[in-house]
């Protein structure tokens, strides 16, 4: 087994991943609270639309930037996407509106209609987020994700919309002459703004300085998740940095049937894990905990387990 500290090293940008309920916000937090603990500037992010950052560091970051009681040098924030779509359409309102109503007779709810649309408020997260990575505020962002279709596809919507837009203004182009009007707004340069943003926020997330870390669970549909989830990773040029097998059971806890048998259907599926992530990008081991996952303490015991330990076989019987 291995841990974060060799396979992130010092990349700015930590993202979690990972099936529903696998342990994404307990890992991104507990590794955002030992970043901070060893002087880093750090900012934990969630962008799951039904985030429990909060519950787990037992302070509200809905909506706004938060520093995190007793653990100096960590804020939190669990994104409000309404307030994102504000954002953007503080942003891009204007030319919207004036694109549009140049060929077409619209009022102003034209931007409130684009700013709700599928994918507006999701992409311009991904953009949000791109400011506090480029930004010297911070040196570490552990970003805590939803669950995994949601960042794929957030990140699939960046790769079609870069797509698109390349074609784009050929398409507003022949718009403009069928309707044959002098379109006052020239349409190319917002989307070129829009396509630059997309292919940055794309950059972001396949640069070296990033790390995908996927968190899973030694059961079969976590396992197969994984899998998925490291193919459409590296389909799109982005590098898992490390996979982190959570809640695995120790044989000598307990003798019963009940505990026995998880133990043994646990072991398959690590060994699963190990022969597909043991060696690249390396495998992580932490273990299940008696007790809730929530505040400082706790929480600094499972980054024991994500950064220190890789002892995992030598401190049970479960081989
Ligand atoms: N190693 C562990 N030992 C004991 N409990 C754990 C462990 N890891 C996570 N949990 C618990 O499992 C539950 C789910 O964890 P968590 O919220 O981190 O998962 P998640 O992947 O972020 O879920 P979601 O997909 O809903 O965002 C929580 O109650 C958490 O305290
Ligand atoms: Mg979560």
């Amino acid at each position: 087994m291995e841990t974060l500290q060799t396979l992130v090293g010092d990349a700015k940008l930590v993202a979690f991943t990972g099936k529903g309920g696998v342990g994404k916000t307990t890992c991104s937090a507990a590794t955002a609270v030992r970043f901070a603990n060893e002087d880093e500037r750090t900012l934990l992010l969630s962008t799951d639309r039904s985030p429990s950052l909060s519950d787990v560091l037992g302070v509200d970051v809905y909506g706004e930037l938060t520093s995190v009681p007793d653990v100096e040098g960590l804020d939190a924030l669990e994104l409000d996407f309404d307030a994102v779509a504000e954002r953007w359409k503080a942003e891009f309102g204007d030319e919207v509106y004036a694109l549009v109503s140049s060929f077409m007779s619209v009022d102003r709810w034209v931007v409130d209609y684009f700013a709700e649309a599928p994918g507006i408020a999701t992409q311009f997260a991904l953009a949000y987020l791109l400011e506090f990575y480029r930004g010297d505020t911070y040196d570490r962002i552990v970003w805590d994700t939803a669950p995994a279709g949601a960042t794929i596809g957030l990140i699939e919507l960046e790769e079609k919309l870069y797509a698109h837009l390349g074609d784009a203004p050929k398409f507003y182009a022949k718009l403009r002459a069928a309707i044959s009007r002098d379109v006052a707004q020239d349409p190319s340069e917002l989307l070129e703004k829009w396509r630059v943003l997309a292919e940055d926020c794309l950059a972001m997330v396949q640069n070296d300085d990033t790390a995908f870390v996927v968190v899973t669970n030694p059961e079969t549909l976590a396992v197969a998740e994984t899998d998925r989830i490291t193919r459409d990773l590296s389909k799109r040029d982005i590098s898992v940095g490390a996979v982190i097998a959570n809640r695995l059971l120790s044989a000598e806890l307990c003798d019963c049937d009940f505990h026995t048998e998880r133990v043994a259907m646990q072991k398959e599926h690590l060994a699963e894990l190990e022969a597909a992530y043991g060696d690249s990008p390396g495998l992580v081991a932490v273990p299940q905990f008696p007790a809730d996952i929530d505040g400082r303490e706790p929480l600094a015991d499972v980054a024991t387990w994500v950064f220190d330990r890789s002892d995992w076989k030598k401190s049970t019987t479960a081989e």
